[in-house]
């Protein structure tokens, strides 16, 4: 079987398809057929080594993917041989034509989609609605500010605030063309934030109250501009830094419990890796009917075959993506 698998940290050229054993069924999972595989941001942190602190080599790459149950175990019995599938597996393996999965790390995709939205739909569509239900208990009405909403999450974030009701829906993006493509999601507005101070425009936009709801994953100023917009009983969720190459921990503002305070403000984080959707299921198949009822189709911006992963890396590392960057098995 092809797959690619992580035998030295690098750039972008240590991507490259080998051979690797088929996988063995698990008793109580599955074998899937892929069709699609979804690129994250995680992969090109993960790729360079820093995605956490005991990554040992070699391990296959790849956290989220599409295709259809081949193989099920003599005890798992959500799913039947043939069945059209999302695999969310953080502890990787979906850079390849065939994967194993645990029963926890099967889910029911949204009616619908094709293989490759299947595949842009998991961790993306996840993680935004997680961040906006679970921690932040954002209602219908309140405004949203979806910082990188041009991204694979940014996109799914701003479908799913617009879809349920969040007034303005406030993106940034880095650049015109992705602001356009942002609002043509159902953004309210979007700031080219490379270009012009988003904190006035935000300020303008909710009346001067400020944010209910802020989904973070930039770092740095932007994450400090973010906290100094949020409304009164405003809630900012980080789910990550991608403006920070390394040095986290020294790079990363702290931030005091007297800020939060004194501005009434809730500040969460939130790790798909560790809450585990599958675990949540309930959560997730609130998140698949919503989708369904709204008719959400994730934005695929870009698909690449296996062998040229390296080329989608470099893609999403130079902010040139708009929406999931897919590979194709
Ligand atoms: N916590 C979780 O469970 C979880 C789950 C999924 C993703 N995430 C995080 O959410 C963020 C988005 O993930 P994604 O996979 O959807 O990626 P993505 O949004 O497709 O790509 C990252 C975006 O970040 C922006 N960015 C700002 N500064 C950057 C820099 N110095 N280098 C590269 N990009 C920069 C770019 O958009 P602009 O050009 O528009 O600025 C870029 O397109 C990442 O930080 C990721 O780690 C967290």
């Amino acid at each position: 079987m092809k797959g690619i698998v992580l035998e030295r940290f690098g750039g972008p050229e240590v991507l490259e398809v080998k051979d690797w054993p088929e996988p063995a069924c698990p008793p109580d999972g599955y074998v899937i057929g892929l069709k699609a595989i979804g690129v994250n941001f995680a992969d090109t942190v993960e790729r360079r080594g820093l995605y956490r602190r005991n990554q040992a080599l070699p391990y296959p790459l790849g956290k989220e993917a599409s295709g259809v149950v081949m193989e099920r175990g003599p005890l798992a019995h959500e799913f039947q041989p043939g069945d059209a599938v999302i695999v969310v597996k953080f502890d990787n393996g979906c850079y390849a034509q065939r994967v194993s999965a645990r029963p926890d790390q099967v889910l029911r995709p949204p009616q619908g989609l094709s293989f490759h939205e299947m595949a842009a739909f998991g961790t993306s569509y996840g993680t935004a609605w997680f961040a906006m239900h679970e921690l932040a208990r954002v209602r219908p009405g309140e405004s949203a500010l979806i910082q990188a909403a041009a991204g694979g999450v940014g996109t799914a974030a701003v479908s799913l605030a617009a879809s349920f009701g969040c007034a303005p829906v406030v993106g940034t993006a880095g650049g015109p063309q992705k602001c356009a493509f942002v609002e043509s999601l159902g953004a309210d507005a979007c700031i080219d934030y490379s270009t012009r101070d988003f904190k006035e425009i935000v300020r303008d936009l909710t009346g001067g109250r400020g944010i209910d709801y802020c989904l973070e994953s930039v770092g740095g100023q932007v994450y400090e501009d973010s906290l100094a917009v949020l409304a009164p009983l405003g809630r900012l969720v980080i789910i990550g830094f991608s403006s920070i190459r390394d040095n986290y921990a020294e790079r990363i503002a702290r931030l005091h419990p007297l800020t939060l305070f004194q501005r009434s403000i809730s500040v969460a984080g939130l790790n798909a890796d560790n809450i585990q959707f599958q675990a949540n299921r309930a959560v997730w198949e609130r998140l698949v009917a919503h989708a369904e009822e709204h008719r959400i189709r994730p934005r695929v911006g870009a698909v690449y075959p296996l062998e040229r992963a390296g080329a989608a890396h470099t893609a999403i590392e130079s902010r040139q993506t708009m929406g999931k960057v897919i590979l194709e098995p």
